[in-house]
């Protein structure tokens, strides 16, 4: 007879806790982990940010406890100490704890700095990687990051304005044959264009700009980098959103196949039913508008 398949080992309720760092995925509740669909069944603590959605949350065990931490500049969160610090303690208090990020912990979501803290207080962690968003949104926008005739290197970034400003290494990013991703960048997206072709590249370079990537409400413009910026503002683009630049963007006319619930205007069709496509599409998910918790 075959073996049930093996829960994660969650240490025994008597010891110190531990706490699991884990990538929620970019938005689309199919992509989450196996295994980060396990620990959410088993915790006792769920401590979460803004960019994990409700499909997701609705896994955790009915009686764990569930702490938003938020990290979204309009709604109340929980400054970066504080969460060290609530980590620490629910661990300490012998609670297995799931930290739950949007995309994967180790790509701009402060998982390293969190595991910096717990192993000096030497709570145990472990690190579930989770579907980053430059790998889903990319993939749902039909943008291949590599392509052996377009680019044969990517290189992520975050667009983050510190202080106002925006300190990148410009000459690494303007290299050719190289795909640029770029994380919060929306703010941004105007003076990097501008400094990109400032640093030599062609004002046609095709790029992307994603929108709720993965999800129901996805949402994709394209351009390049002397009209993108105008496009987006014109279209009231939001975050969270993903921005790809580079020639693996005029794939995207050939390579889409993601219809989001309410495709836009003029998008493409499914007109085919196929049974697997059936299968994996819950009736909720077409129906229901995909929200952040
Ligand atoms: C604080 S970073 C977190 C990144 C996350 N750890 C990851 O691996 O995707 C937040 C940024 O990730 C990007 N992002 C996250 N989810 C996204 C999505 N569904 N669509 C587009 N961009 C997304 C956006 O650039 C957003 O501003």
């Amino acid at each position: 007879m075959s073996q049930p398949p093996a829960s994660p080992a969650i240490s025994p309720r008597h010891t110190q806790g531990r706490v699991y760092l884990v990538g929620a995925g970019p938005g689309d509740p199919d992509l989450l982990t196996v295994r980060a669909a396990k620990l959410l069944a088993l915790a006792d603590a769920v401590v979460y940010d803004h960019l994990v959605s409700t499909e997701i949350l609705a896994l955790i065990k009915a009686d764990a406890e569930l702490i938003y931490v938020g990290k979204q500049e309009s709604r109340h969160s929980l400054p970066q100490d504080g969460i060290n610090a609530l980590l620490v303690r629910l661990a300490k208090q012998g609670k297995n704890v799931v930290r739950l990020k949007g995309g994967d912990p180790f790509i701009f979501g402060r998982g390293g700095e969190e595991a910096e803290v717990l192993a000096t207080a030497q709570v145990r962690f472990e690190v579930v990687p989770g579907i980053t968003s430059a790998s889903g949104a990319s993939a749902y926008a039909g943008i291949p990051l590599t392509h052996r005739d377009y680019a044969q290197s990517c290189i992520i970034t975050t667009g983050h304005l510190k202080d106002g400003s925006l300190n990148l290494a410009w000459d690494a990013l303007v290299q050719p044959r190289q795909t640029v991703v770029i994380y919060m960048g929306l703010g941004a997206l105007p003076e990097i264009s501008r400094q990109l072709i400032a640093h030599g590249k062609t004002p046609v370079m095709p790029v992307a700009v994603i929108e709720n990537g993965t999800t129901q409400r996805q949402r994709v413009i394209t351009g390049n980098l002397s009209d993108i910026a105008a496009k987006v503002k014109a279209e009231g683009f939001l975050s969270p959103c993903l921005i790809i630049i580079g020639e693996v963007v005029s794939l995207r006319e050939k390579l889409q196949w993601f219809i989001p619930a309410e495709p836009a205007p003029g998008g493409i069709e499914n007109a085919i039913e196929n049974p697997i496509e059936k299968a994996l599409d819950k009736p909720a998910k077409n129906t229901a508008t995909f929200a952040y918790a």
